[in-house]
């Protein structure tokens, strides 16, 4: 990627009327700092979810918070392998949704997304469900706190093991 030129494209987008914001997806965060020094972007789009946590620590989320940009999850249930795939990973995740949907009286989906939610950079969670009805449900999960107690259990049952 040339930044200069993307962004030179970018400009004249913008000011034929084209395109009104630009964002960038699967950019690493010095991928992202390259571009937005010349063009600034409202988002970065990338996989983030219980079974895909990079985003957390690889400072992709820190450098969304520093900006103040919301950053956009793409397959936030995992593309459903959350439910479905048989993994110790996916047994340990699942074994504490099914305390946790009783304890805030949410579906799992729901817990699921509220988790992406709680972030404090604001993630948009960009859901995959052909099911009009999925997404009725989601939306109450924006309507659920989940506590950082149960957040942080989460992820250590994701990661099977203490987090310090
Ligand atoms: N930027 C990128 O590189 C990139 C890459 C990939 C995808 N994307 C975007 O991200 C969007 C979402 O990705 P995704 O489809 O992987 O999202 P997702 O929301 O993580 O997964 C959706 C899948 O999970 C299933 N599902 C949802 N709830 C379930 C449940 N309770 N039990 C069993 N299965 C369940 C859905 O089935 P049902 O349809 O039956 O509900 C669907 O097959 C895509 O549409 C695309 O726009 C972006």
């Amino acid at each position: 990627m040339n930044p200069y030129e993307v962004a030179e494209a970018f400009h004249k987008l913008k000011s034929e009327g084209k395109v009104l914001h630009f964002g960038v997806s699967n950019f690493t965060p010095s991928q992202f700092e390259l571009l937005n020094d010349h063009y600034p972007l409202v988002t970065n789009q990338v996989e983030t979810s219980i079974l895909q946590r990079s985003p957390f620590l690889d400072g992709t989320l820190d450098q969304c918070l520093r900006k103040g940009i919301r950053p956009m999850a793409w397959s936030p249930l995992g593309g459903g392998k959350v439910f479905d795939e048989l993994t110790d990973e996916t047994h340990r995740i699942r074994k504490l949704l099914q305390e946790l949907t009783q304890k805030y009286e949410a579906t799992q989906n729901q817990i699921l997304i509220a988790w992406l939610l709680r972030h404090p950079s604001g993630i948009h969670p960009v859901l995959g469900t052909t099911r009009p009805e999925r997404l009725q449900e989601a939306i109450k999960a924006t309507s659920i706190n989940i506590s950082r107690e149960d957040w942080f259990a989460l992820l250590e049952a994701a990661e099977g093991e203490e987090v310090p």
